[in-house]
């Protein structure tokens, strides 16, 4: 049996007041742990901070994305080691955003994602098709080509230590979740595709969805055979709905 992960995705939100009200709800809930592990990944200048309350607690933190050099003359970048200086078990890599927003194409997302694995930070690959693919009949020749861009440059044993996550982008802050069955399809091509290559591997893949994930879905997207868990924007921010998600994954 996979082990279930529910991960907070805050995105650009947070303050100091802010974290520390939801941090600290989070610890007096689950900070001892729960059956399924839980984590949040938070928007670089507040690692310290995640650190400080959550170091002597269950739930793990991350990072959003990193750079893909170890150090260097790279202005505003961030390094995995760094990320590790602050404790982070996990960063993500390749989200919509920044492959939409900042131009981040299949091969810069690999090379972040092998960035992460030489430094010890655990990534969490994010896969995932536009609107406009899915209606062209295309979502796994997407999905296909941003994870073979990944093994590739990682090898497939590069994966061994790595979460995915499969964001479908019309379902990120839309409302509109894909169906249980609809992700459980794109689930269990993830999981085939890695298995022609290594079977064991693609068993023990911690795959999670993510996109409009609430109290009132996840019991039934995490009833999904191939769902191991969620990645959660919006419902992350409000420690009430992280929770009830989280124990939805338990
Ligand atoms: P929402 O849960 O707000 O749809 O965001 C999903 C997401 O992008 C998590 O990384």
């Amino acid at each position: 049996m996979r082990r279930k992960l529910v991960a907070g995705n805050w995105k650009m939100h947070g303050g100091l007041a802010r974290n520390r009200d939801l941090l600290d709800s989070l610890v007096q809930a689950m900070g001892k742990g729960g059956s399924a592990d839980c984590a949040v990944c938070v928007p670089f200048p507040y690692l310290g901070q995640t650190q400080e309350l959550l170091k002597s607690t269950a739930i793990a933190w991350g990072a959003q994305t990193l750079s893909e050099h170890a150090q260097g003359a790279y202005t505003g970048e961030v390094s995995a080691a760094m990320l590790v200086d602050f404790g982070c078990r996990y960063v993500l890599v390749g989200h919509s955003e920044r492959r939409s927003l900042y131009g981040e194409s299949n091969e810069a997302v690999a090379a972040k994602f092998v960035a992460a694995v030489k430094g010890g930070v655990t990534p969490i690959l994010c896969l995932g098709e536009t609107l406009e693919q899915r209606e062209g009949n295309i979502t796994e020749k997407v999905i296909a080509a941003q994870l073979d861009a990944v093994t590739q440059a990682a090898g497939v044993s590069g994966l061994a230590n790595a979460v995915i996550a499969y964001e479908p982008v019309w379902a990120i802050g839309t409302g509109r979740t894909a169906t249980p069955q609809q992700a459980q399809d794109v689930h269990a091509f993830i999981r085939e595709r890695l298995a022609a290559s290594d079977a064991l591997l693609a068993q023990r893949m911690q795959i999670l969805y993510g996109g409009s994930v609430k109290p009132q879905n996840a019991a039934e997207l995490f009833g999904m055979a191939d769902i191991d868990g969620g990645l959660i924007g919006g419902a992350s921010l409000v420690a009430q709905d992280f929770l009830a998600i989280c124990r939805a994954a338990g």
